[in-house]
């Protein structure tokens, strides 16, 4: 029977990133990703302090709501979360994940996105102890796991950080919480199997995607299969 907190029953998801997007015509990539088979768009936000990248403003993606009906996600790497968090709800996301390194009060944080009716994340960079989310997850929807340093598309998959995806799942299934874990980062259909098996079920996934030699339905079908059969 399946049981709610194991997350072996739990859905594949694939989430684009748009880093890699055609930024001159980013509302027909969305829609081009969400006919692709996309589950979500993954918005990687990046204030250029928190990392030494600059993205995406809340402009661009209220811009962007209406193009495709699919769920947005903010991932938001940037210093001052409160401040920006408000601003991509508005826009239209339905899931902000904030950086455990990036609020000195990650409950407080976490409680004002679900307050105004969205959904929480928490993720955390590669260098950073799983055990600096153990006392949130009773507030997440999903944990994040970043398979990467944050601040750039088309780098190479830590296989490092699986222990963490294993820890997460030991928690989530002895305390019995509702939550996605998702991977961000060099994900691949070389990677993802690994990542599916150590208890992932929710994957961002840019180059992987955008630079699919058959192009993106191909790569999206690709990693879902193969992630399925890794379950
Ligand atoms: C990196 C971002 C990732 C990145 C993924 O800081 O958070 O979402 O865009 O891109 P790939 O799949 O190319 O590693
Ligand atoms: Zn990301």
């Amino acid at each position: 029977m399946e049981s709610l907190n194991d997350t072996s029953s739990r859905q594949v998801e694939i989430c684009p990133s748009i880093l890699p997007a055609n930024f001159s015509r980013l509302g027909d990539d969305l829609k081009m990703l969400e006919d692709a088979g996309a589950d979500r768009i993954h918005w990687d936000v990046m204030d250029g302090n928190f990392v030494p990248n600059l993205t995406i403003g809340p402009d661009i993606v209220s811009s962007c709501r209406e193009s495709v009906e699919i769920p947005f996600e903010a991932h938001l790497m940037v210093e001052d979360p409160d401040l920006l968090a408000p601003l991509y709800i508005e826009a239209g996301c339905e899931l902000i994940i904030l950086h455990v390194e990036s609020t000195k009060h990650l409950d407080r944080s976490l409680n004002r996105i679900l307050e105004v009716g969205a959904k929480a994340g928490v993720t955390l960079n590669p260098a950073t102890p799983v055990e600096n989310v153990e006392h949130v997850l009773h507030l997440v929807d999903q944990v994040l796991i970043m398979s990467v340093n944050p601040g750039f598309g088309g780098q190479k998959y830590l296989s490092s950080q699986e222990q963490k995806i294993k820890k997460v799942k030991s928690w989530i299934l002895e305390q019995g919480f509702d939550i996605d874990i998702e991977v961000d980062g060099g994900i691949s259909s070389s990677t993802i199997a690994q990542a599916t098996g150590a208890g992932a079920n929710v994957f961002v996934a840019g180059s992987a995607v955008f630079s699919h030699p058959e192009g993106p339905k191909s790569a999206i079908a690709e990693l879902r299969e193969t992630a399925a059969s890794a379950k």
